[in-house]
């Protein structure tokens, strides 16, 4: 029996459990667990595949999936996180900005491509020396919490930093910091009132040459902040997992 744990039943966790419906991803069953529990209920009716609710944390662990997949926040992420690789389960992290303050063996631990790709290729650049990584994000001020009638630049750092100042809006910064870690990544995020779409712009200069990438991605109908890449990556890293 393989049981596929997920912790968050909001706009990624509903993509994913879609995806375990039309069988895209096998497994037997899928236990559901949020805080809000009206809407891990309102998931499980949508679902005709073997579904059970728990109501806490340690009903999931105690049902033992072989992976658990966290789609709710940094903050469950940096509570839940530890606590699932210490029973020696398999977790997917979609909330990466968590990982950056936790000291973790990562050997269970497997972080998606989110919103962006190319992880591959930068990761691959890393092997040949020193990379230089900048992202800019460009989303609607809807999707940012801001007002800005004109398009304005409203952070310019580093991507560590830029996670924990908008750590529902730029885990994607946080994906690429710990790629390419200890390397710093540049990051601009501009509030853009003429955009619709969350626009990732990486550009990579390395020893043998340079990349770039760009990710326009439609806001998720009921999340702006999250885009559905984000939860296609975690189905398709399920996917592989559970292949092994
Ligand atoms: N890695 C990436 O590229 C990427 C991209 C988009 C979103 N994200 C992150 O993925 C996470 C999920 O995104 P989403 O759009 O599905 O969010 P969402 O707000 O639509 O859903 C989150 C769900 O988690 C539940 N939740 C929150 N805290 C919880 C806790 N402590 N325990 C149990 N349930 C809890 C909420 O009730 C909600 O139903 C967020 O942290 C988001 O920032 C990452």
């Amino acid at each position: 029996m393989r049981a596929v744990g997920l912790i968050g039943c909001g706009a990624i966790g509903t993509v994913l459990a879609e995806a375990i419906e039309r069988r895209i991803v096998v497994c037997d069953e899928l236990i559901l667990f949020d805080l809000d529990k009206v809407k891990a209920e309102r998931l499980k009716n949508s679902l005709a595949f073997p579904t059970t609710i728990v109501s806490s944390f340690e009903d999931l662990l105690k049902l033992n999936p072989v992976i658990i997949v966290e789609a709710a926040s940094q903050d469950a992420a940096k509570t839940y996180v530890p606590r699932i690789v210490a029973a020696g389960i398999n977790v997917i992290v979609m909330s990466s900005g968590a990982l950056l303050d936790l000291n973790l063996d990562l050997t269970k631990v497997h972080v998606p491509s989110g919103a962006i790709g190319g992880i591959d290729s930068i990761t691959s650049a890393l092997l040949a020396g020193e990379v230089e990584v900048a992202l800019t994000t460009t989303k609607n001020p809807k999707a940012l919490e801001t007002q800005d009638k004109k398009p304005k630049v409203i952070y310019e750092g580093e991507a560590r930093e830029a996670a924990r100042l908008f750590p529902r809006e730029m885990n994607v910064a946080a994906t690429l910091a710990l790629v390419v870690k200890p390397a710093k990544v540049k990051v601009t995020v501009i509030a853009d009132p003429n955009t619709r779409r969350n626009t990732h712009k990486i550009t990579v200069k390395w020893q043998f040459g340079e990349m770039l990438l760009q990710f326009a991605n439609d806001p998720h109908p009921d999340n702006p902040r999250t885009s559905a890449l984000a939860a296609w990556s975690a189905i398709k890293l399920l996917q592989n997992l559970l292949k092994q």
